[in-house]
């Protein structure tokens, strides 16, 4: 084999391997954005308090899932769903005199999810850190 044809064959094999490469990246599902992509533009979130908070491990988009669909996404994004995942808690709760209030009444200012445990900082109820920690409870209730 002349040096020539070797580098030829050389060019068509890493020609292959990249073809291949790029026929695996259009099969497989595009990943989904990764929290820092999310935090190039919202560094406002304070991403060390997310971290610590029960939903540290979790992604971004595992509650904000229209925002993983395109990026730049829209500008107005559904609420995060928290039923998704807590059921059964969201069953009770759609059983609540709160949820009749906001729902049925219409009354905007009844609680739902966040207004009682919060967004990016929730804990544990059995956590002191917890706005509904039993000692807390009262001043939730009371705002
Ligand atoms: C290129 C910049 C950019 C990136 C990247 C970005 N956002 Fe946004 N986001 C914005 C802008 C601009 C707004 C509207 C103004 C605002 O509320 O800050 C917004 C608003 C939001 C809102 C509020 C929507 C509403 O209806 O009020 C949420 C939730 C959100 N982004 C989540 C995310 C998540 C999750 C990611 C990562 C998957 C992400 N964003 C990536 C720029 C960005
Ligand atoms: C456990 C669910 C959950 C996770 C995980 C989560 N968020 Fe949120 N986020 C919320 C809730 C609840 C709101 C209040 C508005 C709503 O109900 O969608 C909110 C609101 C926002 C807003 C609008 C501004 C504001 O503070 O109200 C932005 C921007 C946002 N989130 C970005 C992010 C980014 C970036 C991440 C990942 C680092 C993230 N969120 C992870 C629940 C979550
Ligand atoms: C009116 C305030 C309020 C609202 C609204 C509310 N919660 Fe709670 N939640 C509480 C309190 C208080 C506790 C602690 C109960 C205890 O100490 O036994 C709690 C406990 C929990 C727990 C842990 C205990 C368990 O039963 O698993 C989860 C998870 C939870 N809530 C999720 C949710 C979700 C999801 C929603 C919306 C569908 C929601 N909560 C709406 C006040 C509220
Ligand atoms: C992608 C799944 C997922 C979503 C969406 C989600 N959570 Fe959670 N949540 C979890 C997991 C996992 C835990 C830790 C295990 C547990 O305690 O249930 C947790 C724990 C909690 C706890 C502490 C439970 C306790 O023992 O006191 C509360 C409160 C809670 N979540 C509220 C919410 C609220 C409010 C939302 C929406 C803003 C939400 N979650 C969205 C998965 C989720």
């Amino acid at each position: 084999m002349g040096f020539a044809m070797r580098i030829r064959l050389g060019l068509f094999v890493a020609g292959v391997v990249a073809a291949a490469n790029v026929a695996a990246a259009g099969q497989s599902t595009p990943a989904a954005p990764a929290n820092d992509d999310c935090l190039t533009c919202h560094d406002a979130i304070a991403a060390k308090r997310f971290e610590a908070s029960i939903h540290g491990p979790m992604n971004c988009v595992d509650c904000h899932a229209d925002a993983a669909k395109e990026l730049p996404h829209p500008e107005r994004l559904a609420k995060a769903a928290c039923g998704s995942c807590h059921d059964d808690v969201a069953g009770k709760y759609h059983d609540s005199i709160h949820a009749w209030a906001k729902e049925k009444a219409g009354l905007l200012v009844a609680p739902a999810c966040a207004d009682c445990h919060g967004k990016h900082d929730i804990a544990a109820h059995t956590d002191t850190a917890s706005r509904v920690y039993r000692d807390r409870i009262p001043a939730t209730c009371g705002g």
